[in-house]
């Protein structure tokens, strides 16, 4: 997919049609001469207001106290500051008034302010992506300031920063270990990719930044080697939604992507990326504003082995909360976690392993099979089960099931094998043949022992038949399986009764 190729037509031609902005070069010189000054920053930072616009939001100044008094920032409570991307057409985006409003509307006692640094970013891409030092720096004095003159506390401070801003507050907060400061969090949402992936750490966001560090990857599906979010970790916890490479509900194609751009022009195809670069923003307010539907995500080595279901895991922090309430847990090492989400808000799915005997004496079959779990609370929607390999001989196979309803405790599944027309085709070619005399029962699945995990309770069960040890299974067949617990550690029910 030439995203990227287009994208940077887009990019060369707006940039050649615009004479007044600055170049890189110019600006840099400027920056050079301000240095023996007092700190002048070139970013504007406003306080949220619910009433107003950001355009008519108060402004707090730098080395100006009395901008505190009167734009009502309180010292004792403490600070986040919000931090946007690159722009492409020099508006505000609206996520920025949902995630401010979330945060003010659930945590009461905070400053929420807004980086506004259209002017810097409102450029190619390139010089965009240079100016987020400057930017970082900006963050940082202010921080120095705030500390040094109404004792706000940098460790307390969390940075938001979505896309360029996550490695703005990452150099934001190298700034600030310069002068020996700890900053308390940032998180990054989906941060940039295109000139920071590969980088060194001291060259994007990394988890030196700050005390603690968390991103959330929505958008690195790769066009010609870029991907418009990052892929590798820059966190203590890197959370790769949906595999982080895209996201549902934002299928890209090339053929909806040119007819965008035909109908919509600039604004179409931006609307049409922003989509999955902008969830991380949205998984994140989701956080806020959901407080019941937390999602959790699980440590895994990549995705595939996700999409397998081994990976539902809670011991030694290998789980985690993902957005605002996440356990600020530092580790050496980037923790990858992985997820499903729904495509619309509140995101949450519950994550189920399934580990299922199977037995056949056919060589190889690939059957469609499906499962229906009713539990406590409920009754799942028939979901199908994607095995990663064929069926053969006498193995055990695993596989993930998401549902977007909380159905309570497992008690009771029902497995189906979908009569797909290949086989009935097959089969009545087969009954023909065999009319006279074979007993051959046809295609036939033997279903051993059951077992489930579920990732947000970490509650384990077995299933077993309701008749015998193992029930045989033939295509437009439907068999059910009762709770059947073998392992009394691994029931809370159990447990808990000592
Ligand atoms: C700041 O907040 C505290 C409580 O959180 C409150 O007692 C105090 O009056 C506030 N200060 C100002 C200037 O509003
Ligand atoms: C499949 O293997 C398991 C042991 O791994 C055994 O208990 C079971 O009887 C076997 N099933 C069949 C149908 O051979």
């Amino acid at each position: 997919m030439a995203v990227f190729k287009v994208l940077s037509i887009l990019l060369i031609t707006s940039h050649l049609c615009d004479g007044r902005r600055t170049r890189g070069n110019r600006a840099d010189a400027e920056f050079g001469m301000k240095m023996k000054m007092p700190y002048e920053p070139q970013s504007v930072f406003r306080i949220y207001s619910p009433e107003l616009d950001w355009d008519d939001a108060c402004m707090v100044k730098l080395y100006q106290p009395h901008t505190l008094q009167s734009c009502g920032f309180n010292s004792s409570h403490p600070l986040v500051i919000i931090t946007h991307g690159w722009s492409m057409d020099g508006m505000t985006e609206r996520w920025v008034k949902k995630l401010a409003t979330a945060l003010k509307s659930t945590q009461k006692d905070i400053n929420v302010l807004f980086a506004d640094w259209r002017t810097l970013a409102h450029q190619h891409y390139p010089i965009a992506a240079q100016n987020t030092r400057i930017v970082g720096q900006d963050i940082a004095q202010l921080l120095i300031w705030l500390e040094d003159v109404i004792q706000v506390p940098v460790s307390k401070v969390h940075l938001i920063g979505y896309s360029l801003g996550a490695h703005i507050a990452g150099f934001a907060g190298s700034n600030l270990a310069m002068s020996g400061r700890t900053l308390g969090r940032i998180t990054g949402l989906d941060p940039a990719g295109p000139m920071f992936e590969g980088m060194s750490p001291t060259d994007r966001l990394s988890p030196d930044d700050a005390r603690f560090v968390d991103a959330i990857h929505t958008f690195t599906q790769q066009h010609m080697g870029l991907s418009v979010g990052i892929k590798q970790p820059v966190a203590h916890y890197d959370f790769y939604p949906n595999g982080g490479s895209s996201q549902p509900g934002c299928q890209l194609h090339v053929q909806n992507l040119y007819a965008h751009l035909s109908q919509y022009g600039l604004m179409g195809f931006e609307q049409n990326v922003k989509c999955a670069h902008e969830r991380a923003v949205h998984l994140f307010i989701d956080s806020l504003l959901n407080k019941d539907k937390q999602i959790t995500a699980y440590k895994c080595s990549n995705n595939e082995a996700f999409n397998k279901g081994a990976c539902l895991d809670c011991r030694k922090n290998r789980c985690n909360t993902l957005g605002f309430d996440i356990r600020k847990v530092r580790t050496s090492r980037s923790k990858r976690l992985y997820l499903k989400t729904r495509s619309l808000m509140p995101y949450k799915m519950y994550h189920f392993q399934f580990r299922i005997q199977l037995f056949t004496q056919i060589e190889k079959i690939d059957p469609s099979l499906s499962i229906t779990l009713t539990g406590t609370l409920g009754e799942s929607e028939t979901l199908p089960i994607s095995l990663v390999e064929e069926v053969s001989g006498n193995k055990t196979y695993s596989f993930l099931i998401t549902l977007d309803t909380d159905i309570g405790d497992l008690m009771m599944l029902s497995i189906s094998w979908e009569d797909a027309p290949l086989w009935a085709n097959m089969w009545s070619k087969m009954k023909t043949v065999m009319l006279w005399g074979s007993k051959d029962k046809g295609p036939q699945l033997t279903i051993g022992k059951i077992r489930v995990k579920a990732g947000e309770t970490q509650q384990k069960s077995g299933f077993c038949a309701q008749s015998e040890g193992s029930v045989s299974i033939q295509p437009s067949e439907q068999k059910q399986f009762v709770r059947c617990d073998e392992n009394p550690h691994s029931s809370r029910r159990v447990t808990s009764r000592r």
